[in-house]
């Protein structure tokens, strides 16, 4: 799988994962700039916050009470249908592809 990270100075980072792998921890692993994943995936911490594509949504998994209630919690703004915890976004055969913005903060 792909997953695309655009920053907010236009800079675009694009990795290549083994299935399974997270937003966050691609992000993390790769050293991306912008996504700090404090909790190591335990949908606990909000430092793993992404806007997600349009585009890319409706292949999601549904929000968790656990990831409802973080993103209440997020640094950036949230948006209504945009922001996810990058942890809870795995990768694999239903979302081959992923592009997301990276918030101002975590
Ligand atoms: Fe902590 Fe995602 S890494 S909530």
């Amino acid at each position: 799988p792909t997953i695309t990270y655009h920053h907010l100075d236009g800079s675009v980072d694009e990795i290549d994962v083994v299935p399974g792998t997270s937003v966050m921890r691609g992000a993390v692993a790769g050293g991306i700039a912008g996504i700090v994943g404090e909790c190591g995936g335990q949908a606990i911490c909000a430092t793993c916050h992404v806007y997600v594509r349009p585009e890319y949504l409706a292949a999601l998994p549904p929000l968790s009470e656990d990831e409802e209630e973080m993103l209440e919690e997020t640094a950036a703004p949230r948006d209504p249908e945009r922001s996810r915890l990058g942890c809870q976004l795995k990768t694999g055969p239903r979302l081959e592809k992923i592009v997301v913005d990276v918030p101002a903060e975590q």
